[in-house]
């Protein structure tokens, strides 16, 4: 039986270094990374997609830098907001399923409980407004797509703030963390095993495809915390993993911490619909912190012992 090919963008990305590895029982995985595919010319975006004619493409590439984007905002959208449309482009043309990342930054948290998908989005900053503009882009298009909506990405690698967290512990003995900013920091693991979920049951026999299914979907870990309690949690837990004193921990409003990016007071990403339609629960965000604070405790040296 052939292989389901799955093209994945953005090879070393946080995400899409997991998906990598959940995905590869799942199909024959090619992933590519900037500069091999840069999002700034369609044409490299097409080129990709016609050699590997892939069944799934799945676009884990983004400008990230959240800060960066407000002094960057042409790069930002080219990559944000108009590749993820040519994607949807090509992945049509194929008859392709795309399953595409968004964020929790599309809205303007004044709401006082979780963001649902019909919520309508008001981002408050630069990559905000420029993701909308991507998701907008592939529901334009109006192929079978998945879009699917996180929050406070972080994991074992990458540049993230449990990696910022454990590096400045190291080197300070008081932190001051932003206590006002509520939302569910989510795994680049969780968000992979939940991606590798929803296709693997795509792809069974009597999976049916998407029938009727495209669309946004919340994808974070349950529950919620701030900046301050993610970090509380985070360095109480990696004292006893790695031995690394725990800084005393102030915390602070947004307004003593001014940074380019205004950043949504409410992050939190109801995710119901993802439960009902796929039948994915997702873990609380302390087990799946648990997790990769296990991995960073494995290191990546195969002669450990286990
Ligand atoms: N990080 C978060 O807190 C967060 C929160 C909510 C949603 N998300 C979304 O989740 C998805 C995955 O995020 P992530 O944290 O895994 O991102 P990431 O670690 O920053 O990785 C982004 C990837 O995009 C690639 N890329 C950057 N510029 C490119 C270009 N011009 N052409 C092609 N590729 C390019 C990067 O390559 P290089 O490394 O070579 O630059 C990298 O592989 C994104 O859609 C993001 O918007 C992230």
């Amino acid at each position: 039986m052939q292989k389901t090919k799955i093209l994945i963008f953005g090879r070393i990305g946080q995400v899409g270094w997991e998906l990598r590895h959940k995905l590869a029982c799942l199909g024959q995985v090619t992933a590519v990374e900037y500069p091999e595919i840069d999002f700034t010319s369609p044409d490299s975006i097409r080129v990709a997609v016609r050699a590997a004619q892939p069944a799934i493409l799945i676009n884990a590439a983004a400008y990230t830098a959240v800060d960066k984007a407000e002094s960057d905002q042409e790069l930002a959208l080219a990559i944000n907001g108009t590749a993820p449309g040519v994607i949807a482009e090509e992945a049509k043309r194929l008859d392709s399923l795309l399953v595409h990342y968004s964020t929790d930054y599309v809205f303007d948290g004044a709401k006082q409980s979780p963001y649902v998908e019909t919520d309508a989005p008001n981002p408050l900053n630069v990559y905000g407004k420029t993701k909308l503009k991507g998701d907008e882009a592939i529901q334009a298009v109006g192929g079978e797509f998945l879009i699917l909506r996180t929050s406070w990405v972080y994991g074992a690698r990458g540049s993230n703030f449990l990696l910022t967290m454990l590096r400045l512990a190291r080197e300070r003995s008081e932190l001051r963390i932003v206590d006002d900013q509520i939302g569910a920091p989510t795994s680049s693991e969780c968000i992979a095993q939940a991606t590798a979920d929803i296709l693997s049951q795509l792809l069974t026999p009597a999976g049916g495809g998407l029938d009727g299914r495209s669309g946004i979907y919340n994808l974070t870990t349950t529950g919620e915390t701030s900046w301050y309690g993610f970090a509380k949690e985070l360095l109480t837990q990696s004292a006893a993993a790695f031995g690394i004193p725990v800084p005393n921990l102030i915390p602070i409003s947004t307004s003593d911490y001014p940074r380019p990016a205004q950043r949504p007071a409410n992050s939190r990403l109801s995710c119901q619909r993802l439960t009902e339609t796929f039948g994915i629960n997702m873990p609380s965000w302390e087990e799946a912190l648990t997790l990769v604070l296990e991995t960073l405790a494995e290191g990546a040296s195969p002669d450990k012992p286990r």
